[in-house]
């Protein structure tokens, strides 16, 4: 029989209205199931995504996409390890509502010691070892700098930043995972932040587009076959978005023209909230929902069909 309790899907959904609009009931023998049609309402049957009490390091988490993972994690139980670069400012409001379920602890990622530091500094007190890794910090470097223009700098910065970090972020998870306990090792799980840009490219980002296939294509499809080695149930996913109102995205998203190239082969026509990503991210987290998937990239992009290149008056 299924739960006949319902709950919005994240307390600040954006668009819920505090009514349920229309609810039918279908009996059939043993099963007892209720239906509920909603028009503009995100709303997700209550279930136990079996997440309360799992440790989540969340990288990147003072950023816009970051701090909304975060903070779906503590609301569905999870202790959380907030990684901040600079400043840890914008994950305050998650501390004083969630008190001791949240930890920040500052890291550069692109430093190894620093790395090894941050899970030392993750596991000690409460918080036991870190059970699911989500990558998703990162740069966007806003100049457009075709290849030919691009300093080299630029794109070891980029490459460094995003990808390399990423490998040793995720190595360190992995070293400790085989050492860890059955229960870390049951709930093992990393899930990377790619970006639309890893599979459709992006001109005057080829840095920052490189990083990202990287990231959704050849360390995904590695790691999820490495990770099985040490954690029989382990797995391995990305969630890539499309454009995404955060501060990352601000600058860029001021450009009319920019938004209209973004959205011109999209279908849903909408720039993406943090929110739309962190949802796919809890959800594909959860051993007991999303179990069975592994290696797969989740596009959260309104269905965007690639990048708009020319114009009529181009052609
Ligand atoms: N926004 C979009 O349109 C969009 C679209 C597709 C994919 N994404 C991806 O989504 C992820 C989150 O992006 P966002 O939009 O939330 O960006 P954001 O608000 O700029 O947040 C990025 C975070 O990464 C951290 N970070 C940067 N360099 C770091 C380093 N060396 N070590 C540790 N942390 C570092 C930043 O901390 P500091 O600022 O303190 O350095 C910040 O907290 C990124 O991987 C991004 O590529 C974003």
């Amino acid at each position: 029989m299924l739960s006949t309790g319902y709950r919005l899907f994240g307390r600040s959904s954006p668009r819920f209205s505090g009514k349920i609009p229309h609810c039918s009931t279908l009996t059939d023998g043993s099963t007892f199931v209720i239906l509920l049609v909603v028009s503009n309402l995100i709303v997700a049957q209550t279930m136990d995504l079996g997440i309360d009490g799992v440790h989540v390091l969340v990288t990147g988490a003072s950023g816009g996409i970051g701090l909304e993972i975060s903070r779906l994690f503590l609301e569905y139980g999870a202790k959380v390890t907030a990684q901040y670069n600079t400043t840890q400012t914008t994950l305050q409001p998650l501390a004083f509502q969630y008190g001791e379920r949240i930890q920040a602890r500052q890291a550069d990622l692109t430093d190894e010691d620093a790395v090894n530091k941050l899970f030392h500094d993750a596991a000690t007190g409460s918080f036991g070892d870190v059970q699911v890794l989500i990558l998703n910090h990162g740069i966007w470097p806003t100049a457009d700098e075709p290849i030919r223009n691009m300093p080299l700098e630029r794109w070891r910065k980029t490459i460094d930043t995003n990808l390399t970090s990423s490998f040793i972020t995720a190595k360190e998870y992995m070293w400790r995972l085989e050492l860890a306990a059955a229960v870390v090792k049951d709930n093992a799980s990393i899930i990377m932040i790619g970006s639309a840009a890893g599979k459709y490219g992006e001109a005057g980002h080829a840095d920052y587009a490189s990083s990202k296939s990287a990231m959704m294509y050849g360390l995904t499809l590695s790691l999820k076959n490495e990770i099985v080695k040490i954690a029989p149930r382990g797995r391995v996913n990305t969630v890539a978005p499309g454009w995404v109102k955060t501060p990352m995205a601000t600058e860029a998203l001021k450009d009319p023209s920019i938004v209209y190239q973004a959205l011109a082969t999209t279908p849903l026509k909408k720039v993406g909230l943090p929110y739309d990503v962190a949802t796919q991210v809890v959800i594909l987290s959860s051993q007991k929902i999303s179990g069975h998937i592994t290696g797969q990239v989740l596009m959260v992009e309104g269905g965007m069909e690639g990048r708009l290149l020319n114009r009529p008056e181009d052609i």
